[in-house]
């Protein structure tokens, strides 16, 4: 089991055990569309599948952590805790999303300057403006790691094998094949109209996705690939004609740290086609 090396919103630590008891007993390759810390990944450390994200920045950095970490923990060593280095540092980042064509440098700088700004943005929350300009202020933390050299080499390894993407989840309809799993965790639907649930990305996340999803799920079902869904409440009713797929609901706690974005306790749904005698383990109630 390997240490996520980003904290990202929506991350999935708490309910690792939960989601991973839906698993099947046994499955082939596995694929995770909506990585963003990647956290069940990790959790598994798969032999071989893939990885995908609709995030630019997000893909180049798990690229040169697979590709160059010992380059990626050296650039780490050259940032600096100071509150005019942040801002400098966080428009030097946005400049180089701006630049077409990275050399491979430029990528491991960039990737650099997202695990630096992780570490000691407000709330260690990334979120871009509606321009894709990554835009949190400065937090404040006593002795923040961003160089993260244990983590990287464990997570370079991880991702030694994988496939990794950078466009819409609807890839992996061509990726997977008979006897995979696919594990997705879209961006959520809000429960209230306080929560906001688009923030990952300047495209946001919609019903008419959350539709899109449900279809490449009973695609996907359709050739032998087992799916298991994270979503929120809402979302099941989507679910209700798919015969072969189950919804329970379990509580969770999805703050990103313990004063996080303040959504404390809250339901979340588990979807999957994969049946009760053949997962890993059951815990909970049908929803
Ligand atoms: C809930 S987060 C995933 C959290 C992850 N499971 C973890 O443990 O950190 C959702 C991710 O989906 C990505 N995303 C949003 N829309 C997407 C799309 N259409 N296709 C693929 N990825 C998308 C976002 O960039 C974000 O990183």
């Amino acid at each position: 089991m390997v240490d996520p090396v980003l904290k990202w919103a929506g991350g999935k630590r708490q309910l690792l055990s939960d989601i991973t008891a839906r698993f099947p007993t046994e499955y082939d390759r596995y694929h995770e569309p909506f990585f963003g810390g990647g956290a069940v990944f990790f959790h598994l450390e798969p032999d071989g599948g893939s990885m995908n994200d609709l995030n630019e920045r997000l893909v180049t950095f798990y690229e040169v952590v697979r590709d160059a970490p010992e380059a990626l923990i050296e650039e780490n060593r050259t940032h600096e805790h100071d509150d005019d280095y942040y801002y400098d540092a966080r428009d030097e980042f946005n400049e180089l999303h701006r630049t077409e064509e990275k050399t491979s440098k430029q990528a491991i700088r960039e990737a650099s300057l997202l695990l630096y700004l992780n570490r000691t943005c407000f709330n260690g929350l990334y979120r871009e403006n509606s321009d894709g300009e990554f835009n949190v202020p400065v937090g404040r933390y006593a002795d923040p790691d961003w160089i993260q050299a244990e983590r990287i080499r464990a997570a370079s390894d991880a991702l030694a094998g994988a496939a990794i993407h950078d466009e819409d989840f609807e890839y992996v309809v061509d990726e997977a094949e008979a006897g995979g799993l696919v594990y997705f965790d879209p961006p959520y639907q809000p429960v209230s109209t306080t929560a906001k649930f688009n923030d990952y990305h300047a495209e946001g996340f919609d019903r008419d996705d959350q539709r899109r999803l449900r279809d490449v799920a009973a695609e996907l079902d359709e050739v032998g690939v087992s799916v298991v869904l994270s979503n929120s409440p809402p979302v099941a009713e989507l679910y209700e004609g798919l015969e072969r797929f189950s919804v329970e609901v379990v509580d969770a706690t999805r703050a990103i740290n313990s004063d996080g974005d303040g959504r404390g306790e809250v339901a979340e749904v588990l979807i999957t086609n994969v049946p009760e005698g053949e997962r890993r383990r059951t815990t909970l109630s049908e929803f």
